[in-house]
């Protein structure tokens, strides 16, 4: 991706990008979302986060897997990192780079505890002069590249909260904000609140408004404003976009059981019709479908690396909402490979469908 393709993004007015999401958007679920995206998205891919630390040590070839892409359908994508050690960051930037991702990103807002006890994701909001470091060091790496090569871009991002125990963003996020980062994504919710409230969307405009005034002000280029948390589908993501003035949304949740989610007229149109026996048989014998191709690839990429079980959180959303769903549910819980799985689905489109 040669294009700035921030520049591009921030003339567009609903830009709608993938969430990170570990065990989740993997290489093959971000394949799925791609192809049934039908082009219309998303505007920006980012992988799962990975570990910085872990890429620097002996089972850097085992983590690699995370940051496998399909270089012509997952366009433009970002790689996510972690880690609170620089050199090490500086390491994986570097790889992430030659791996031919388009940009970087930094995660600093992971709750969870395993993450924190290395002083990374979240707990850098307590510790600002390490983000600040590390932030430092990785925007100098990715200004050299793009200074040695004009003709391709690499962007550098940070995802964060607004706190940690409280709602501080105003002396949090000036620690991001004086690096410049090209993209700036925030989840509308503290450390403390993980994901049990709702996000506050209530303050977005406040939020934005912040970061708008405070780059104007200390003569600061605006990152691509993206807000995040709680937006289920590309139509509610341009309301929000419109209420809160920043540039994109993030969608992390809402894909579960829709890779199609992106191409809203789909999503309507399939939206409308699950519940509906009668006109839902299309709808869901497609979803079954759905769900027999991801596994199958999954097995096949991704089988010998992760466990098989990652796949049984998409069935509890691809199998929902029609009759005989629970049922067909508890039976895909305990199928062990896409053998199996595909046996139970094509008896269930046989037996209650047709
Ligand atoms: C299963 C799961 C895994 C997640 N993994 C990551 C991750 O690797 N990196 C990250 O920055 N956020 C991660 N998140 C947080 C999401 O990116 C997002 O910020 C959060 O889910 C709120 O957005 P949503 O309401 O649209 O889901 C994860 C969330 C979930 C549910």
């Amino acid at each position: 991706m040669s294009l700035n393709f921030i520049e591009k993004l921030k003339k567009k007015k609903d830009v709608v990008v993938l969430a990170p999401m570990a065990d989740v958007t993997d290489c093959v679920f971000r394949e799925m979302i791609a192809k049934y995206s039908n082009k219309s998205g998303p505007d920006i891919f980012w992988t799962e986060f990975v570990s910085a630390d872990g890429l620097n040590s002996v089972g850097r070839e085992h983590l690699k897997i995370d940051l496998k892409f399909n270089k012509k359908l997952e366009r433009p994508i970002i790689a996510q990192i972690f880690s609170s050690k620089k050199e090490n960051i500086i390491n994986a930037i570097k790889l992430v780079y030659k791996l031919g991702f388009d940009g970087v990103d930094l995660n600093m807002g992971c709750p969870d505890k395993t993450i924190e006890k290395q002083l990374s994701g979240s707990a850098l909001i307590k510790h600002p002069a390490i983000a600040r470091e590390i932030i430092e060091a990785s925007k100098k790496v990715v200004d050299d590249f793009n200074n040695k090569n004009k003709k391709r871009f690499f962007s550098f991002s940070v995802k964060t909260r607004i706190g940690y125990n409280k709602i501080e963003y105003e002396t949090w996020f000036p620690n991001i904000l004086d690096y410049e980062p090209d993209i700036f994504t925030v989840h509308l919710r503290t450390r403390k609140e993980m994901s049990l409230v709702e996000a506050h969307w209530d303050l977005s405009k406040e939020i934005v408004d912040f970061i708008k005034k405070y780059c104007k002000e200390n003569n600061l280029k605006t990152p691509l404003i993206i807000l995040n948390g709680d937006v289920k589908n590309v139509e509610e993501a341009r309301e929000k976009i419109k209420i809160s003035g920043c540039d994109g949304i993030m969608i992390g949740r809402g894909i579960f059981g829709t890779p199609w989610l992106f191409d809203d007229k789909e999503y309507n149109k399939r939206l409308e019709q699950n519940l509906d026996t009668k006109k839902g048989k299309d709808n869901i014998t497609f979803r079954l479908k759905v769900l027999m191709e991801h596994t199958e690839k999954y097995e096949k990429v991704l089988g010998k690396h992760k466990s098989f079980n990652i796949m049984k959180k998409h069935y509890k959303a691809y199998v929902n909402g029609f009759d005989n769903a629970k049922d067909l549910r508890i039976e895909l819980m305990l199928r062990k490979d896409a053998k199996e799985v595909k046996s139970i689905c094509n008896k269930f489109i046989k037996e209650k469908l047709n």
